[in-house]
């Protein structure tokens, strides 16, 4: 397997996921890939690699440009095995090299590989010269774990930005203007809403600290890369940290004898009516991961259950419990469902709406057995006064 040049001298020699299809809970429909970057200079220096059982067409890849012998620094822009599971490996190969990582990013490794690594920690604004280019590299805590950072290269204005503007995009096409309109950013915005979301205070001091750089392309270690249009994934990054959103209402629920189903159908139509677009997501059929990105982009959420022995169903505690873990902000909740002889389920939900942090402008909406008549004329007026709340970021 070949490597790729991405711009002269700095080649993609990293491996395509295409089976990958959880990761950690994250439903990867398209697949990964792990990115990792060689620069070919003065010094040989190899940026981030890839998950283990992809040594063997991450080293062929290398070895296409490049004796893996000659390389003198390994960057661990992030400890997280999907970056750093083949360093064992790979250091065999490259008896020379020194890692490079930050100072969390020191205790990290040696928690996962043992203590005698060759490690130099980098902090924030260190550089290293390769010859013709200077690597700088710039701690991104949070974004994904503690550890993380990014490696920038001013004379080629590349930004090597590991997990962050990454997308779960298996595709032998490396750059994100080569796949079909529309996918990558569609993709970026899911795994935001699956990984970042919860660090965004961090995102932000994040793009705050990158604005400083100038940047034509963005190298991420996920998916496809950025060089045209940049403005496109920053500007998303922007919007999703600082919980901006559309007007748009998101219905998640499950069912068990039709009810709750009732009152999410009849939920949708009081919406649209107010014009307002609006998904219902029946957990039956939905995965964790898509409905939590419907709910980062939309202003509204209602969660819809019935009781099951005196608490939630299942798949909505799941959801749930992901839902609190992802922690999506500033946004107005309402809970809904049918129950037999307690409405907990419902309570349960409104309790969690909550403790996320979103506004509730009513109690939760239940209904005793079956909706009748009268339960469902009740819904437009509900709805008028769910919407006369607005979401922060609307
Ligand atoms: Fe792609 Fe946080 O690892």
């Amino acid at each position: 397997m070949k490597a790729f040049e991405v711009v002269r001298g700095i080649h993609w020699v990293g491996a395509v996921d295409w089976k990958v299809r959880n990761f950690h809970g994250y439903l990867t429909q398209a697949g990964t890939s792990y990115n990792a970057y060689l620069i070919l200079d003065e010094k040989k220096v190899l940026v981030d690699a890839v998950k283990a059982g992809f040594e063997q067409e991450f080293f062929s890849r290398i070895r296409s440009v490049c004796n893996p012998a000659d390389i003198d620094l390994i960057v661990c822009n992030h400890v997280e095995p999907d970056h750093s599971g083949a360093l064992p490996a790979l250091l065999r190969e490259c008896p020379k090299a020194k890692i490079l990582v930050s100072p969390k990013g020191e205790a990290a490794l040696k928690r996962h590989y043992g203590e005698d690594l060759p490690l130099v920690v980098v902090k924030e604004g260190d550089t290293v010269s390769t010859g013709s280019r200077t690597l700088s590299f710039h701690p991104i805590p949070m974004v994904h774990w503690p550890d993380s950072m990014v490696t920038y290269i001013r004379e080629d204005r590349l930004l090597l930005s590991n997990d962050a503007f990454g997308q779960h995009i298996a595709s032998s096409e490396r750059f994100a203007d080569q796949l079909p309109e529309g996918q990558v950013i569609v993709e970026a915005a899911k795994y935001y809403a699956n990984i970042v979301l919860p660090y965004s205070r961090q995102v932000k001091n994040v793009l705050g600290a990158l604005s400083g750089l100038a940047i034509d392309i963005i190298a991420p270690s996920h998916g496809a890369i950025w060089r045209q249009d940049l403005h496109q994934i920053l500007g998303a990054y922007t919007n999703w940290a600082e919980g901006r959103c559309s007007r748009r209402a998101v219905i998640v629920y499950d069912t068990m004898w039709g009810s709750t189903e009732t009152l999410a159908r009849e939920f949708a139509e009081a919406l649209e009516a107010k014009n307002i677009p609006t998904a219902q997501l029946c957990m039956q059929g939905n995965h964790v991961s898509d409905v939590i990105t419907e709910v980062m982009l939309s202003s509204h959420v209602l969660l819809g259950c019935p009781t099951l022995n005196g608490t939630l169903l299942p798949t909505m505690a799941a959801m749930v419990t992901y839902m609190r873990g992802l922690r999506p902000q500033h946004k107005v909740g309402m809970a809904f469902g049918s129950y037999g002889w307690a409405p907990s389920a419902q309570k349960e939900l409104h309790q969690a709406l909550l403790d996320m942090g979103m506004s509730c402008p009513s109690g939760p909406f239940a209904v005793n057995y079956v909706p009748a008549k009268h339960h469902l004329g009740l819904i437009p007026a509900a709805v008028e006064e769910f919407l006369e709340l607005k979401a922060i970021g609307e």
